[in-house]
């Protein structure tokens, strides 16, 4: 087999990197370990940026996002039992999010990469990646067939094989593992706010979002070795219904059937460079960041950007300087979406309950950011997401 560009992995990041080239004329094969009816089902991220709406909207995969899609123009940080508005539109030049399930956005891409009558193989794991110091690397699959190509995208996340092909010492990788993990749940109940809530009380972080006005996305922050067995229904309800009270009484948290549930660890990550040889990495495969500020799937698309246009100036002109840029020009906007999620993640969990002073600091630090225009501006353009350029 052989093409121009191998992606390994059918997230957000390989599949709209595919998207992309096709419409820029550059031919791709993207190889995805799973089946189409996991990936399409995967519960992960909900909120997407406003350059993440508008690259999808360009490129004609935007109509049920904004048929179904929620425009939220504000978030409320709620905290010694008070909710507090955050005017993120106001504050961030009239930039909104978009509160869209992943896997929704997942499968839009693939109806689309399908429609285009582009190669996109489900059940096709990718085990090794050999000859990356060439101009022709090869990429080997489970089934014993070979991929040979131009360039190699490595859009195979956290766990998938692309970064660990780069040899011994070429990534210098920079990781902070956090004390807590998330349980998020998917619930048949109506959204109990319009807007999402970030929680932070003295039991934990909690976390209220919504996928749709009949279904609400919860979560709560656990112990990092926390089991679902763990967590039967009512101690979830009662877990939330304590972490997200206001105290006046006013708020009501709805509830309903719990048909989605699981685990996540929080942890951030960078793996530098971004490149090695005719391998480029993209999304989870190079970064990871803590959810508590929503950029996962941001990011990666972000990365993606940058690397479509810099594989059409080489496959266009021969013009490899974009290519060259491609890893620190990701970065800048890696490291400035790695300080703001651990900001967000240090300022709403809870820390060492052993340390007051700490938490001393973050009830500091979230009257500032609720008081200070200036503080909460910082926090309202970091959410909806700087321009590619302002990085
Ligand atoms: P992925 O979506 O991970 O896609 C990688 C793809 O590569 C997968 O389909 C995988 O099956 C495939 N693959 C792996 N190895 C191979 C191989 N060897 N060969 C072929 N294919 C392979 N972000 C938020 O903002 N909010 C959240 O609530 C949130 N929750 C999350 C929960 C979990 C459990 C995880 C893991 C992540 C979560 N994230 C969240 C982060 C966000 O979902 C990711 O940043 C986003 O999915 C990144 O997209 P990606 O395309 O880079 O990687
Ligand atoms: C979600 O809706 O899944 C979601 C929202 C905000 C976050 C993380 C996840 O910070």
């Amino acid at each position: 087999m052989d093409t121009q560009v191998a992606i390994i992995g059918a997230g957000p990041a390989g599949l709209l990197l595919a998207h992309l080239l096709q419409r820029a004329g550059i031919e791709s094969m993207v190889l995805e370990a799973r089946t189409r009816e996991y990936v399409e089902h995967r519960v992960r991220a909900g909120v997407l940026e406003q350059g993440t709406v508008d690259v999808l909207t360009e490129t004609g995969v935007g109509d049920r996002l904004h048929r179904e899609g929620m425009v939220h123009r504000g978030l409320e940080l709620r905290f010694g039992g008070r909710g507090h508005r955050i005017a993120l539109s106001d504050l961030a030049g009239g930039r909104a999010i978009t509160v869209y399930g992943q896997q929704e956005v997942v499968k839009d891409l693939i109806a689309a990469r399908l429609e285009a009558g582009g190669e996109l193989r489900f059940e096709a794991e990718a085990t090794a990646i050999e000859d990356l110091d060439g101009d022709r690397p090869v990429v080997r699959l489970a089934s014993g067939e070979e991929l040979g190509c131009a360039v190699v995208a490595g859009c195979d996340g956290f766990h998938g094989v692309s970064r660990a092909a780069a040899p011994d010492g070429a990534l210098a990788v920079y990781e902070r593992v956090y004390p807590f993990a998330w349980l998020g749940i998917l619930a048949r109940a109506a959204p109990s706010s319009e807007e999402l809530i970030y929680a932070h009380h003295d039991r934990g972080f909690a976390l209220h979002s919504m996928r749709s006005p009949e279904i609400t996305r919860l979560y709560l922050q656990v112990a990092p070795d926390d089991e679902l067995e763990a967590w039967p229904d009512e101690r979830i309800w009662e877990e939330l219904q304590t972490r997200m009270a206001t105290r006046d009484g006013a708020f009501a948290l709805n509830e309903g059937e719990i048909f989605e549930r699981g685990i996540a660890p929080m942890r951030s990550f960078v793996a530098e460079p971004m490149r090695h040889g005719r391998l480029f990495l993209a999304g989870d495969a190079a970064h990871i960041v803590p959810a508590t500020g929503a950029k996962g799937l941001n990011l990666a698309v972000a990365d993606v950007r940058v690397l479509a246009r810099a594989l059409r100036a080489f496959f266009e002109r021969g013009d490899e300087a974009e290519l060259d840029a491609y890893s620190d020009r990701c970065l800048r906007r890696v490291w400035r979406v790695q300080h703001f999620s651990w900001w967000m993640t240090q300022m709403l969990h809870r820390l060492d309950a052993n340390d007051p002073f700490e938490g001393k600091l973050q009830r500091s630090q979230l009257e500032y950011v609720v008081r200070s225009e200036a503080a909460a501006r910082t926090l309202a353009e970091n959410y909806v997401g700087l321009e590619l350029e302002d990085v």
